[in-house]
């Protein structure tokens, strides 16, 4: 098995590379494309840093190979913010300081963009409940859910 063709939809245009199969979604970005937004902490689906959306659903690209991805839209942190206007959720993130060193933010906004999505956000618990999957080491959960509660409105 050698290196393989792929062509991925990332934040609505299309990407090709040359990887071998079992190059992850999150090296592919990283590695292949410097999509760098998108952070690695575990690398095997426990912290929730390499958080993305694949056809509007949240996936730990760490473990989702790259192959898989093909033929679905691919939603990284780089693709929320439309020229100089950030995504609400980024702007919601800001203003209540979501966050303190930073690594799992990318990862935290991409899940919670779909958390409200897909309507998990009616209240703290259950918004924690969802955005448990991604881990802050320095505990800015609260600040967190508050940016997410805003958002669902
Ligand atoms: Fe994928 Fe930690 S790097 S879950």
């Amino acid at each position: 098995e050698g290196p393989t063709d792929l062509t991925l939809r990332i934040n609505g245009a299309a990407r090709t590379l040359r990887a071998e199969p079992r190059v992850t979604l999150l090296d592919a970005l990283r590695e292949y494309m410097d999509l760098t937004g998108t952070k690695k902490g575990c690398d095997h689906g426990q912290c929730g840093a390499c958080t993305v959306l694949v056809d509007g659903r949240r996936v730990n690209s760490c473990l989702t190979l790259a192959v898989m991805a093909q033929g679905k839209e691919i939603t990284t942190i780089e693709g929320l913010a439309k020229g100089d206007d950030l995504h609400p959720m980024q702007e919601a993130f800001l203003k209540h300081d979501g966050f303190q060193c930073g690594y799992c933010t990318p990862g935290q906004i991409m899940s919670a963009v779909a958390c409200v999505k897909e309507g998990h956000a009616t209240s703290d618990a259950q918004c924690r409940e969802w955005m448990s999957g991604n881990l802050c080491r320095c505990g800015a959960y609260p600040n967190i859910v508050a940016a997410v509660r805003e958002v669902a409105g």
